[in-house]
């Protein structure tokens, strides 16, 4: 017998929050999962679905119904791997909470995605800093059935496995793609822009505000400029980068990267909501209530 999971939380200190990380894989423990659980699970669930209605992009929306998933209870991660493993050869894994970087790399690589197997308290809602089962499971896992992005985050694993052998600051250039395009991307779609970004499509704030709001910037995809481009942990974005396609995606993050480490380790980073000549701009933003401390 193995011990009940633990809920592994960052800590709440004098100097702000301290992520703690943790590699234990675990069963999904579904029977001990509460009412209320099941409750904050229908309720996210049912606010997001409206949110994204005519905001998040069409492969979100319809691989999310393909799962099945629904408001009624918290999935079984067997259940959605039954629908996933025979798609695009990605298996879902329970675990504690956040991952080192290395072992996460390495999962995505061989088409493991972990899930944090517990649920946000009642208290965090509308915001909570760290990865929760609703931003995972129903943030994240609709893509991974869409065969290019799942190709595409196989490839981010192999390359930040590649990255950590490279240096701290290679890290901290895919790190921010990954930001920019997994966490908080924006696609064109029909003329209009949408939502694939997990960390958006998990916050009903951020839906509104990354498509409707005159502050973010809006620009389009550009690999190096990401790389080098600072962003905001603790607030909405002070920009989006807006792709075409994931094929454009998967195209443009084909070359091998260490040259190109090499390249920008002479740049300066781009603050967060600076917006450069070269820019191809869909919307400058007005900056509009945007936080003057300094971006991560
Ligand atoms: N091509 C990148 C490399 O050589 C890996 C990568 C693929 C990174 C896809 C991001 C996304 O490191
Ligand atoms: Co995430």
């Amino acid at each position: 017998m193995s011990s009940a999971p633990r809920r592994v939380e960052s800590l709440v200190t004098d100097k702000g929050n301290v992520p703690v990380y943790t590699t234990t894989i675990v069963e999904q423990p579904w029977d001990s999962y509460s009412e209320q659980d099941h409750a904050t699970w229908a309720f996210l669930f049912r606010r997001q679905r409206e949110v994204l209605q005519g905001r998040a992009c069409r492969e979100f929306i319809e691989n999310q119904q393909r799962f099945g998933m629904n408001p009624e209870r918290i999935p079984k991660f067997e259940d959605l791997n039954a629908v996933l493993g025979p798609a695009t050869g990605w298996k879902l894994i329970g675990v504690e909470g956040l991952l080192p970087e290395l072992d996460f790399f390495e999962h995505l690589a061989n088409r493991r995605f972990p899930v944090t197997w517990w649920i946000r308290r009642p208290d965090q809602i509308d915001y909570i800093s760290e990865p929760d089962m609703f931003h995972d499971l129903f943030g994240h896992v609709p893509l991974l059935l869409n065969p290019v992005f799942a190709d595409y985050m196989a490839a981010y694993g192999r390359g930040g496995v590649k990255a950590h052998g490279v240096s701290a600051q290679a890290l901290v250039n895919l790190t921010r793609l990954y930001w920019y395009t997994v966490e908080f991307g924006l696609i064109r779609q029909h003329g209009e822009l949408r939502i694939y970004g997990s960390g958006i499509v998990s916050s009903k704030g951020e839906s509104i505000h990354c498509l409707e709001s005159a502050a973010p910037n809006r620009i389009g995809f550009d690999m190096k400029r990401i790389m080098q481009t600072r962003y905001r942990i603790d607030t909405y974005q002070k920009t989006y980068f807006v792709i075409d396609s994931f094929e454009q995606l998967m195209e443009a993050t084909r070359p091998d990267f260490v040259p190109i480490y090499a390249e920008l380790a002479t740049r300066e980073a781009i603050p967060a909501g600076e917006v450069r000549s070269t820019d191809v701009i869909i919307q400058r933003g007005t900056g509009e209530g945007w936080a003057t401390d300094a971006d991560t």
